[in-house]
């Protein structure tokens, strides 16, 4: 049944038309991360049991070394690190692993209290899949990445001020950690969420144990959609990738999408973004400000960059840019990443306009 429902997303991938399918970037992980699935055991799927996972957002564990050395030297560093250091205090100013978990947790709370969000203390994280690298902070459970998400957050909710009736429309959710967060804290808003078949398979095996089955509307439903009018107010539904077209009768208040479109081309982003404006009030992105590698195992044909994304959204205004944070450290990777957040320059009517629409009468 679990294996039919990712048989049957690979399926509709193919026969998707090309713009939809993954470019150079992506397409360098498809067989690892194919390879992964077909064995998986998905109470392991945080442990660090598949190190490919990691790459899109499956990434809780501590590395206290690094963990590309070959073999004799990863070795003896974990004995070294096990037996003399312990927990030691060996970085600079005499930090050490906890000393950094409360500071981003301390990092959220500000963020939180800046921002009039929900605060990081009403929220904890799932233990599915055992997660590796876990910790309390006064008796709530936290990762680091669910840190870094809260953080994005934050970030976006200074300016949406989620009033939890929104209508959240995430691409390249990878994990759905982010989703995680939002219904955390927003619990009746509307999730769509959209992703290559083997991500999407995983976001939704994973959200329908941190928010409970009864909260997802899953791709073996959504599969055969042809229309927006079975949309549940208040769930998150898990499309395909190659499924945006269904939302250009869609009146939203977010478009989401993290680290994803710097990984594609600025033809195939252009063709993404034909689908949301006019429909959406705001937009979210936090990329690769130069654009992702142009060469090495994973790399695109042609960089995406800040500058793009600011001409391909002529309709829109910059509301607010700086550079990206994680809970505990500027996103430096790549030359560095922004997050940034537009609004439609026009009022959008939020909800779906045919008569037997979902429609939200409360705005
Ligand atoms: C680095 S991951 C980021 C995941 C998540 N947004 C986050 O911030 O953790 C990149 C995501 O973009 C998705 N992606 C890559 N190429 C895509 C494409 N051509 N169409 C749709 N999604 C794509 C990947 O499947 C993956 O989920």
């Amino acid at each position: 049944m679990e294996k039919d429902r990712l048989t049957n997303l690979l399926q509709a991938y193919r026969n998707a038309s090309q713009e939809f399918h993954a470019t150079s970037y992506w397409a360098a992980y498809e067989e690892q991360i194919m390879e992964t699935i077909k064995s998986i055991d998905l109470n392991q799927l945080r442990s660090g049991k598949y190190p490919y996972l990691a790459t899109f957002g499956f990434n809780d564990v501590i590395y206290f070394y690094h963990p590309n050395l070959p073999f004799p030297r990863k070795v003896i560093l974990k004995l070294f690190h096990k037996y003399v250091l312990k927990n030691r205090r060996i970085l600079p100013y005499g930090i050490n692993v906890s000393d950094i978990r409360d500071l981003s947790y301390q990092h959220c709370n500000l963020l939180g209290k800046l921002s009039n969000a929900e605060p990081i203390s009403s929220i904890e994280v799932s233990t599915f899949g055992n997660p590796k690298d876990l910790f309390e902070v006064n008796g709530k459970k936290y990762t680091m990445p669910f840190l870094n998400y809260y953080a994005r957050y934050c970030f976006a909710n200074k300016h949406v001020a989620f009033k939890d009736k929104e209508i959240v429309v995430e691409l390249g959710s990878g994990s759905g950690y982010q989703i995680e967060v939002l219904k955390k804290l927003h619990p009746h808003i509307t999730v769509l969420c959209f992703d290559l078949p083997a991500q999407i398979y995983l976001c939704e095996s994973y959200l329908s144990q941190a928010l409970g089955k009864e909260n997802i509307v899953g791709t073996e439903e959504t599969l055969m959609w042809k229309n927006l009018s079975n949309l549940q107010k208040g769930r998150v539904h898990c499309f395909g990738n190659w499924q945006i077209p269904l939302i250009k009768e869609l009146k939203f208040d977010v478009f989401w999408n993290a680290a994803s479109f710097g990984e594609m081309e600025p033809n195939i982003v252009a063709n993404y973004l034909s689908y949301i404006e006019g429909n959406v009030q705001w937009i979210y992105l936090l990329q690769a400000r130069h654009g992702k590698e142009i060469s090495g195992k994973a790399h695109v044909a042609k960089q995406t960059t800040f500058d793009n994304y600011v001409s391909m959204l002529p309709d829109f205004n910059l509301w607010e840019e700086h550079d990206a944070w994680q809970a505990y450290k500027k996103l430096s990777e790549a030359g560095g990443y922004f997050e940034a957040i537009w609004k439609n320059k026009f009022d959008v009517k939020i909800g779906r306009e045919d008569k037997n629409s979902y429609k939200r009468s409360d705005r």
